[in-house]
């Protein structure tokens, strides 16, 4: 994950004080969404909701109208969060174990118990978050989004337009190596 550490405060604190999904926004919501993706974006915790539309808020300020499936990826992209069960003062924590250990440890860790697989879990959110929208008959872009949302090397593999990408990884507040925002950055490939 390429989140910046103020990012990942800013994130941490918002989340602290997050109030719930309003009426204005629900009904955002389902109409952005298949009936098979809104089944899996209620079952989100309340906190991953309301980021999850102030993500797709950001994007949809830059994406044209024929775009409209990738604001349902926005909104699912981290619905794989929710299986390692952390709040978030835990995620805070997986994140750091999990950024010390490296990919392929906590990959392992999945097959592991108790707090260390949670960790596993929360780690690779992408990857589990995918299959769920996969399984639960979601689109084709809202999965691919979800696996790939972190790692821009991986975008032009899941047909993720570079356009997109940039766009909606700058809502989600990712950063690449370099510093720039994913927004103005140019070049990840199409
Ligand atoms: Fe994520
Ligand atoms: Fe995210």
């Amino acid at each position: 994950m390429s989140a910046s550490v103020g990012h990942l405060v800013g994130r941490f604190f918002g989340s602290m004080f997050a109030g719930s999904v309003g009426a204005l926004d629900l009904a955002w919501v389902e109409e952005i969404l298949t009936d098979e993706e809104r089944r899996l974006w209620l079952r989100m915790g309340r906190v991953d909701q309301v980021e999850s539309v102030r993500v797709a808020r950001r994007a949809a300020a830059h994406l044209g109208d024929s775009d409209a499936v990738w604001l349902a990826a926005a909104l699912l992209h981290d619905v794989g969060k929710r299986d390692c069960g952390f709040g978030t003062l835990r995620r805070a924590g997986a994140t750091l174990m999990g950024r010390l250990a490296g990919r392929e440890t906590t990959y392992a860790w999945m097959s592991s118990t108790g707090h260390v697989r949670r960790v596993g879990l929360y780690m690779h959110h992408d990857e589990i978050g995918s299959v769920a929208i996969k399984v639960a008959g979601g689109r084709p872009e809202v999965s691919a989004w979800a696996k790939v949302h972190h790692d821009p090397s991986r975008w032009r593999l899941a047909e993720v337009p570079a356009r997109i990408g940039r766009v909606l990884a700058a809502a989600d507040g990712e950063r690449f190596a370099d510093g720039m925002s994913a927004l103005h950055s140019t070049s990840a490939a199409d």
